[in-house]
Order: structure tokens, then sequence, then C-alpha cells
């Protein structure tokens, strides 16, 4: 069957459809220019000249799950000793949080994994592991339980310990569970002829939080803004910029810029032929030319940054690598894949077809290197942000916070890169999807007129609603207080009513959900460590001002104490999965845990001096958690609200 290119079937082609919406679908689409144009790479390409990833090794500090899991291979060795269990077994033991206090703290299956290789029934398995256990310091007793689970009670001294640590430590006794990695973080990337408008949202808050915690971690985290900065819709705005010659303050809405260039383009066919003209002398390396595009994507860039530095995300002009750096290497991107023997022509275009990748029908999906007319493509530019990622970053893992609709093509791009051998250094690569933000109407998020929402307009509506709420609420606030909050509040909202979700579903924004004093809201947090903080200012004193020791009595006190021992696996959950929404419940789970444990166990009017200092040593970890946490979700705290 002769594979033929079709660009319906391909979802990733109606994503490009959608984004460069004048000239043509897609990024990269006029004639190739071989050759060097000299300008395309002396921006970002040198800003991360790093080498090796830096040695970490293994934390020699063990999870109470770690000691667990230790303590049943143990076990496990023992039974193959004995003769009780076949030899070679090396199952995957797992070790979970217990729901309810009285099974316990962590609980396995194993018993359960093993009863069939073993000929045994699992409570009879269950038993003989038990019995096989070696005694440890820190597990008080082993039970088994319903069909063979075995539960375990954690020694409340060893928890007690554990946690005292934490709160002698910097990073509150938090590692990462296996070796520092230096991992690209791929995230924001708008494409930049427009505002940001919602739609670059999840990306950049869902990215930034994830890299923030790998950093937390020990990470070497490499952030790349893929900005579109390339392609055909840039003529137009040359030919604009041309025309009316504005200076960067005057440019102050590129959205009615962008329209006014477009009315133009569209009336005038003269306009219409020098934008193109403009595009075609830019690919080129005309000087004057590059100057122009240079001014516009500067212009479009700070526009950007002053979103980044609203949203408090960790972004600087230093993390742009957008499509245009790439310019240089397409073409040996195209020849090596030549020299692979990969390339296949297709109705004039060139492309590679995988088995792994067919339609409906069964018929072979390409994936376009260069189309018939000579251009490059959006598979093409991140082809070779592959091989800069592996060869030059020596990254071991990209991560990619980029819209779910996108999937076939990071598919693609990784399956061939592979064949191709553009994975030097050996990089795992995982696209982090995302759903669609919604309207309240789980409708896609429009403006009343059916427009994009800009992202600067929804923002500061937040503020404004926040504003009005805190204001209700604390009216004796001096103004510059009550617009601090507000920022804070509102801002804090948007992300955190985006990041409390899982990244794949769909989501619907709603301002009064998110602006809930109650629920797993921003503000609902924020409020829980004002709380805390409270607590600390009465007494004159820090966090880290904290004396004696923390001794678990009542149970709140130990709910409490044991929820706060997660914080590090719940890190490293984010970091493995790339999923925010973990470590937003573990917060809001911590808060609604502080609020029982002071209800019910006074601190300030405590029995005894010792009782106070533990329980003060419980609130200050509280706590350093809670602003922890949130400023890894890229949330500002508040001293007091
Ligand atoms: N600019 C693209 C868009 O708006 C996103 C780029 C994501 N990153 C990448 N390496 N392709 O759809």
């Amino acid at each position: 069957m002769t594979p033929t290119v079709c660009h319906a079937q391909n979802p990733v082609g109606a994503s490009l459809l959608a984004k460069a919406d004048f000239l043509s679908p897609h990024i990269h689409n006029l004639p190739a220019i071989v050759g060097k144009p000299a300008f395309a790479t002396d921006n970002a390409q040198f800003f991360h000249q790093r080498t090796e990833a830096p040695p970490r090794l293994r934390s020699k500090e063990k999870t109470m799950k770690d000691t667990i899991r230790q303590l049943i291979q143990q076990a496990i060795t023992q039974l193959v000793n004995e003769g009780v269990l076949p030899e070679g077994l090396s199952p995957a033991i797992q070790v979970e949080n217990s729901r309810d206090k009285k099974n316990g703290d962590f609980a396995s299956n194993i018993a359960m994994m093993l009863a069939k290789p073993a000929g045994m029934k699992p409570r009879d398995l269950a038993e003989k592991i038990i019995a096989a256990l070696p005694a440890d310091e820190n597990v008080t007793k082993a039970e088994i339980a319903g069909p063979g689970f075995l539960n375990f009670f954690q020694n409340t001294q060893a928890l007690a310990s554990r946690l005292d640590a934490a709160l002698a430590d910097e990073h509150i006794g938090v590692r990462k569970a296996g070796p520092a990695q230096r991992t690209v973080v791929d995230l924001s990337a708008p494409n930049l002829a427009k505002e940001m408008h919602v739609g670059h949202l999840r990306s950049t808050i869902i990215g930034d939080g994830v890299a923030r915690v790998l950093e937390f971690l020990g990470d070497d985290v490499i952030r790349q803004n893929h900005v579109g900065d390339w392609g055909t819709q840039f003529g137009m705005l040359m030919a604009y910029l041309q025309e009316n010659p504005i200076t960067s303050d005057e440019l102050s809405d590129l959205e009615n810029f962008y329209r006014a260039a477009k009315q133009r383009f569209d009336e005038s066919a003269e306009f219409a032929d020098r934008a193109r003209g403009l595009v075609v002398k830019l690919q080129a390396g005309d000087a004057e030319c590059l100057a122009l595009w240079t001014k516009f994507k500067d212009i479009s860039l700070s526009h950007c940054q002053k979103i980044y530095e609203l949203l408090n995300v960790k972004l600087t002009m230093a993390d742009v690598m957008g499509e245009s750096a790439y310019n240089d290497d397409l073409i040996n991107v195209v020849n090596d894949l030549k020299a692979a023997g990969l390339l296949v022509e297709s109705n004039g275009a060139q492309c590679v077809f995988l088995d792994e990748f067919k339609n409906a029908d069964g018929d072979p999906l390409p994936v376009i290197i260069v189309k018939a007319d000579g251009g490059y493509l959006y598979a093409t530019t991140d082809l070779a942000a592959v091989r800069y990622r592996s060869g030059k970053l020596k990254a071991d893992r990209a991560l990619y916070f980029v819209d779910q609709r996108q999937a076939l093509h990071f598919q693609q791009v990784f399956a061939v890169a592979h064949k191709a051998g553009f994975v030097t250094h050996p990089m795992q690569m995982e696209h982090m999807g995302f759903g669609t933000m919604n309207g309240a109407d789980g409708r896609p998020f429009k403006t009343r007129d059916g427009g994009t929402v800009k992202l600067i307009d929804l923002l500061t509506e937040a503020q404004d609603r926040a504003y009005t709420l805190v204001k209700e609420k604390n009216p004796e606030l001096a103004e510059a207080e009550l617009r601090n909050i507000a920022k804070v509040v509102g801002i804090g909202a948007v992300k955190y009513a985006d990041l409390s979700k899982h990244r794949t579903s769909d989501y619907s924004f709603n301002f009064d959900l998110m602006l809930n004093f109650e629920g797993n809201t921003a503000p609902y947090l924020l409020y829980a460590y004002t709380r805390v903080a409270g607590v600390f200012r009465k007494l004159g004193k820090d966090f880290s001002e904290v004396e004696g020791q923390i001794v678990l009595e009542a149970a709140h006190e130990h709910e409490l104490a044991t929820k706060l021992a997660q914080f590090g696996e719940v890190l490293n959950n984010v970091s493995d999965k790339g999923t925010p929404h973990i470590l937003c419940t573990y917060l809001y789970d911590v808060a609604g845990l502080f609020s029982s444990f002071y209800e019910n166990c006074p601190i300030l009017s405590a029995e005894t001096p010792a009782q106070m200092q533990s329980r003060l040593r419980l609130a200050a970890l509280t706590g350093r958690t809670l602003k922890q946490g949130l400023e890894l979700l890229g949330l500002e705290t508040l001293e007091r609200m």
C-alpha cells in the first residue's frame, strides 16, 4: 500500500491549523532557505552551557515505606532459604498508607501477590511472612487483615523523632527517592504573534509547579520556553511594523496590533505581497527584516514576561529557546533522517512512516518533515529540540507540558527521534498532557462575544474579585495591604484551582468556586497558613524558635504527625508523575488535620510546658510544610489576611 499524506486525519495537523490562523496552516511553510542564515541561533542556544549532570547519590535517609519494604524483603529471603517460597522471586513490594488508623499505619498486599507462586493461601503465607519479619525499632507490630493484607503499626516514638529531625532540616526532611537528574521542563511556549490567552495558563503554571518540585528535590532543572516565534504570520506583523514604526511602550496592546495588521493583510493585496516577501527575506537572513522581527519578538516576549511576573512563575528571557533557535539545524535533521533511511517521499512531501502509527483504516500515518513546497513543520523543529536537549544539554529526562490534543504529535516525535538515533544521551521523554480549560458552563472558555480571553484580563478580574471579598471581610485594612492580599489571593486562586485538578481532565474555570474560603481552594489554604502563623505571632516567635521535642499523645496529634511525615513521599510522587494536584490534596489534608488538632489540643494553654513545646513544634512543622508546599505550587503566602 502506498502511504499518502493526509492532513485531515492527523490531529496535530489540525491543532496547527488553529495555531497559525492565516497564510498557512503550518508554521514553517515557506521554502526553506538552504545555507546558513547567520541570525537564528545567536539567542538562547548558548545560555545553558552545562555538561555533566551533578552526581548525586540516592539519599541514605529511608522513609517508613522503605523500611517496611526492606523488612518484607528480608522475610521473603528467609522464606526462600527455608524452602517455603520458590527461588527466583523478585516481586515489587508495595506498601501503602493505611486509611484507617485501626488498621495500623501502613499496609502491604505482598502475601496476596506471592500466594500463587508459593502455592499457599494468602493468609497462611501472610502468617509465615509476619513470623519471619526481623525486629525493627520503627515498627511496633504487624498483623494480618482481611484476605491476607499485612498491616504495620509504626512506633510513635520513632515517628516523633523523624519529625523532630525534619524540623531541624532546611529541606524539612525531604529527599529525592532516586538519583538527582538533569531535567528539561518544556513549558508555557505561547505563539508570539498574539498576546497570551487562557490557553497558555495551564502549561505555564503546571509546568512551573512541577519544575519547582523537581528543583526542591535536587534535580538540575532546565526550563525551556519553546515559544512559537517563527512562521509566516510574522511577515504580516513585520509589514505592519514597517508602516507604523512604534516603540514597545506604545505597542501595549498586541492584540489590537495583530488585528490591525490582519485587516491590512486582508484588504490590501500589495500589503499581503509585501508581507510574504518579508518572510522570504527574513528566512534568507536579511538584516532589515531581522531587525523588525527581533523587535517584534522582543516586544511580544516582554508582554509574556509581565504575565510571568504577575503569575509568580519562574521564567525569564534566558529560558526562551523558541522555534527559531533551531532554524539552522532543521536541514541537518532532514539529512540525518535521510541518512538513516527513514525519509520517504509521499505526494512531494518528505515523511517518516512508522509501523506503530496507523489511522482508523490501518493505513500508515506520516510524520511530515518537509512539505512539498520545501517548508518545515512543527515536528521538524521538535526533532531538532530533542537532539539539542539530549545531545547538548545532556538531560536525563524531558517533560513536555503541552495540551493533551498534541499527544499524537509527541508520540510520533519521540518515536522518530529514537529511531533516528537523535537521543544520544539517554533521555526519557514524557508528554505531560493536560485537558482544556472550559468556562463554568463546561464549554470552551470564551469572552461574552465569543473571543479568546486574554490572560491579563482574567488575572485582573481575579484580583478585583478578591479585593471585594477581602474588603468585605476586613473593611478596616489599609488600602495597600488590601491590594496586596487581593493580589496574592486572586492570583493564587486562579493557579490553585488549575493545579488542584488532575491535569489530564478538562477543567471548568469558575471564579466563585476558586475564591471560596471553604473547600480545597487557595483562600482556604492561605487562611489555614495564617492561623498557624498567628500562633507564633502571638508568642513573638518564628517557626525556628521551638524547643523541646515532639511527643505524640492525643489521636489528633498522631494523625497530624503521620500526615506531616508524608511530605517527601508526596513530592516524589509529583516528580514521578508530573501531577501537582497530589501536592494540593496533601496540603488540603494537612490544613484539615491541623484545624482538628488546633481545636482539640490547646497549644498556648497546654497542661505542661513540655506539652506546649511539643504542640508548638507540630504547629511549626505544619507552618513550614504549608508554606513550602504552597511555594512549590508557585503560590505566595500571607502572614495575615
Ligand atoms: N507553541 C506551541 C503551541 O502553542 C506549544 C509548544 C510546546 N512545546 C514543544 N516543544 N512543542 O501549541
